[in-house]
């Protein structure tokens, strides 16, 4: 397995970029997806010299483009034994305030781009009758947040999508599981002012943010043959915020 093919998007940096520098390193070969295709390029040449890492970039709010990537890494690299739906954005705001187009992006961007993917790889893997699914949801999704309404649903309806492909397609082999990270290091969360961070940063038991590699090491393993009997489930990754 350690050589099957993962996609992974988002993941031209942060926690996508760490989740890629983990596979490449642990022996995957990966299709590395983003919308900037100079990072991804470079990223790509970086981890798999040799071809056996490859950038699509591309949109994952668009269906057609998403099914063009899927298409494409299927017809360079065979089957496909790992998706990992990372790419994520934000677009905060009161919800008392929030615009119908507000509220709208991160759920077609977070929750429709998961949907996207997760319905494109999923007959290549039906086929092969294995296959691992992973779903970056946030704690968000479980705990709501003040500011953070639509990308809460968002993340929230990650979590039941995840539950709903894992009771669909556990029959043909194929494992569906979403990680819940909680303060992560990444360009996602540096903009939040200090006074934010410092009350985060004493909500958690660990005492430090996550890196992305705390979240790497997470989805590695759910790729594993340890991880085949664990599906429909959220594994919440953020020292200790959320109990
Ligand atoms: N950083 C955190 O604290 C944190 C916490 C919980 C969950 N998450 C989730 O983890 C994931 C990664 O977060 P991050 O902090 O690394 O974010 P980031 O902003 O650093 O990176 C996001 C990545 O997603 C890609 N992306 C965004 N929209 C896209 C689109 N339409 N098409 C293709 N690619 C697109 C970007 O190109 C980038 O590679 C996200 O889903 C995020 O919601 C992050």
């Amino acid at each position: 397995m350690s050589n099957g093919t993962v996609i992974v998007t988002g993941a031209s940096r942060g926690i996508g970029e760490a989740i890629s520098r983990e596979l490449a390193a642990a022996g995957f070969r990966l299709a590395l997806v983003a919308r900037s295709a100079d990072r991804l390029a470079a990223l790509a040449a970086e981890l798999g010299p040799g071809g056996e890492v490859q950038a699509f970039p591309g949109d994952i709010s668009d269906f057609e483009d998403v099914q063009r990537i899927v298409k494409e890494v299927h017809e360079k690299f065979g089957d496909i034994y790992g998706l990992v739906n990372n790419a994520g954005m934000t677009r905060d705001g009161l919800f008392m305030r929030m615009s119908p187009e507000n509220w709208q992006a991160p759920i077609d961007i977070n929750l429709g781009g998961t949907f996207y993917f997760t319905r494109a790889v999923a007959p290549i893997m039906m086929r092969a009758r294995i296959g691992r699914i992973i779903n970056i949801s946030s704690v968000i999704g479980l705990t709501g947040n003040a500011g953070q309404a639509n990308y809460a649903a968002s993340k929230a309806g990650i979590i039941a999508l995840t539950k709903s492909v894992a009771k669909e397609l556990g029959s043909r082999g194929i494992t569906a599981n979403a990680v819940a990270p909680g303060f992560i290091a990444t360009d996602m969360t540096a903009d939040l002012p200090e006074k934010v961070q410092a009350v985060m940063l004493g909500q958690i038991p660990l005492k430090r943010f996550g890196e992305g590699k705390d979240v790497a090491g997470v989805v590695k393993f759910l790729l594993s043959q340890e991880a085949s009997y664990i599906t429909g489930q959220t594994l919440v990754v953020d020292g200790g915020m959320v109990m």
